[in-house]
């Protein structure tokens, strides 16, 4: 069995439908977060937004998406690394790979809305909390931010 790790940028809707089923599984199923919250207008191969799906071998792992929140600013959203694959550094390794794309998209700054349990999560990559702490979904979370350095 090919066990090979590998992080895309959604381009054909079978990617996209990957990265859903994921979303699915760790967002609706396992929080409870309900369906017509998690999957919104952004969730189109049409849409300006950047799906991103993790592999390992041909199954989907883990999934998040990137959009513009304001001119030059980017936002993360739905960041999701399946249980079975949690604590192997795939989490980090999305998040790296989006921001090398949210700079080559020429964002200076990217934003998220953590979940406060991974909140610990985010500042080891140099995410920074703002404001204060919201509700989301029954969910309490907290803003953070990274400014790219170059
Ligand atoms: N709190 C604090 N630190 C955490 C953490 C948490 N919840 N989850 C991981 N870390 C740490 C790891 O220990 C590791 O530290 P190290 O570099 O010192 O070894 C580092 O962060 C990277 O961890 P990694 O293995 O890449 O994380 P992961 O693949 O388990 O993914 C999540 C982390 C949050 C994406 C994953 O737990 C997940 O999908 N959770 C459910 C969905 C969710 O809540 N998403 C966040 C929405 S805002």
């Amino acid at each position: 069995m090919n066990h090979t790790l590998q992080i895309r940028v959604v381009s054909k809707d079978e990617e996209l439908q990957d990265a859903l089923t994921v979303r699915r599984l760790v967002f609706i199923e396992e929080q409870e977060v309900p369906e017509d919250l998690e999957i919104d207008e952004h969730d189109t191969l049409s849409s300006p937004t950047i799906h991103f799906v993790a592999y390992q071998g041909d199954t989907p792992v883990g999934a998040s998406r990137l959009r513009t929140y304001q001119p030059g600013v980017g936002k993360i959203e739905r960041v999701a690394v399946l249980g079975s694959t949690r604590g192997t550094g795939l989490g980090r390794a999305i998040m790296e790979f989006m921001e090398e794309t949210a700079r080559a998209n020429g964002y200076a700054k990217v934003k998220l809305n953590a979940q406060c349990h991974a909140q610990g999560f985010y500042e080891k990559l140099g995410y920074v909390p703002y404001g204060d702490i919201f509700d989301d979904a029954g969910i309490p979370h907290i803003a953070m931010e990274k400014v790219f350095s170059e």
